[in-house]
């Protein structure tokens, strides 16, 4: 990466014992516009005040915006591949759109930390917006998911991370990165009457010791199966920080899923393979266990950009940029297919790009 490239927001982070996940939308009102924006500028001194108080516990805050709210909020330019949420579904699954124009992805290794950001970034925020979903996420034991299986395997690390993650394809906004996130209920009682051995060939890895299963007995429909995408031979990777969440005297009991990519493509191609099947029918059986009950794609901005955001006029930026911003102000969402044209994941190539 040059020196001179954008400084990415806390993306790559390491994986934390905790976090907080908010989604809020927007005010109508254009003072609570101004709120937000200049609240951008005010970000990353919150995450320093707030994290020098334990030095060592990892804090850290990435936000996103939804599409709408971009237009709204900053106007032209706009990051190339943002939309509103695709949604995918068949049969019982949906992968529903739930309203979202912020989102703030709250990790550090003590929920107090975590809880005290949330509290001043939400704080500044006020009456600009309405949060509409908060989740407070742990750690379960060695890095489970909520279904007991070890989560984050497969993740790419170190070069490898920022190359899936970081946007180097659309100069206005270069080491920005795009989101997706779900909120997923389990029906933990149907799960856990599973035999164990079921289980495993529904993820596609053994439990105990999260080897992957061999080839010879993992079902295309498991999960790791259909979340793996190759093109052109080489593996499309995206960056997960799911936490689990629940609340037993409820008998709620939740995985919130987070996902990074350079752009929604994968993500959504994953989606598709997951709701859908690949092929159609061949669809995802963790889903014959788990509801999908928010679903939100986010822009995030690298933290130079969030901060110079601060001083965007929408007014101004689309006077300048006369129709092409008009036309972008309202993008149409796709239908439920994410393959481009051409069929291709419209990833381009992780090889042979300068960084
Ligand atoms: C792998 C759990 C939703 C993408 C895994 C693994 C587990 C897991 C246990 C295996 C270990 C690992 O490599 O991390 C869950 C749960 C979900 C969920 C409990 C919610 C119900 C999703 C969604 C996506 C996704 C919505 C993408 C849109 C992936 C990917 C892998 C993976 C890419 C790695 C596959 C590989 O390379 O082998 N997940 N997941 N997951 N999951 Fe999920």
């Amino acid at each position: 990466m040059p020196d001179n490239s954008p400084e990415p927001q806390a993306v790559i982070a390491p994986v934390t014992r905790s976090a907080i996940f908010i989604v809020a939308t927007l005010a109508a009102d254009e003072a609570g516009l101004d709120t937000v924006r200049a609240w951008c500028a005010d970000v990353a001194a919150l995450v320093r005040s707030v994290g020098k108080r334990v030095p060592a516990g990892n804090l850290s805050c990435v936000c996103g915006f939804g599409s709408a709210a971009w237009d709204r909020l900053f106007g032209a330019p706009r990051p190339a591949a943002l939309h509103p949420f695709r949604e995918f579904g068949a049969g019982e699954r949906h992968a529903i759109a739930t309203p979202g124009d912020l989102l703030l992805h709250i990790r550090a290794d003590q929920m107090d930390l975590c809880f005290e950001l949330a509290t001043q970034l939400v704080g500044r925020l006020g009456a600009a917006v309405t949060v509409v979903d908060e989740v407070h996420g742990f750690r379960y034991f060695d890095l489970r998911s909520m279904v007991g299986f070890v989560d984050g395997t497969e993740n790419p690390a170190g070069r490898e991370a920022l190359e899936f993650t970081l946007v180097d394809d659309d100069p206005e906004f270069t080491n920005g990165s795009y989101v997706v996130v779900q909120k997923y209920l389990h029906d933990m009682d149907a799960w856990n009457a599973l035999p164990v051995e079921a289980q495993e060939r529904v993820i596609g890895r053994t439990k105990l010791a999260d080897i992957e299963l061999d080839e010879a007995v993992k079902p295309s429909s498991s999960h790791s199966s259909l979340t793996t995408l190759v093109e052109d031979g080489q593996e499309v990777k995206i960056l997960r920080d799911n936490m689990p969440f629940g609340r037993p005297g409820s008998g709620e009991f939740g995985t919130y899923f987070i996902g990074y990519a350079r752009s929604p493509a994968p993500i959504e191609q994953m989606l598709e393979n997951m709701f859908v099947g690949k092929p159609p029918g061949n669809y995802d059986r963790l889903l014959d266990f788990s509801r999908a009950v928010t679903g939100g794609l986010f822009f995030v901005p690298s933290a130079d950009l969030l901060e110079a955001l601060a001083e965007r006029d929408p007014q101004a930026a689309e006077a300048g940029a006369g129709e092409d911003a008009a036309a972008a102000a309202s993008p149409a969402p796709a239908p439920v297919s994410a393959a481009a044209p051409d069929g291709s994941l419209n990833i381009g190539s992780l090889k042979g790009t300068t960084q």
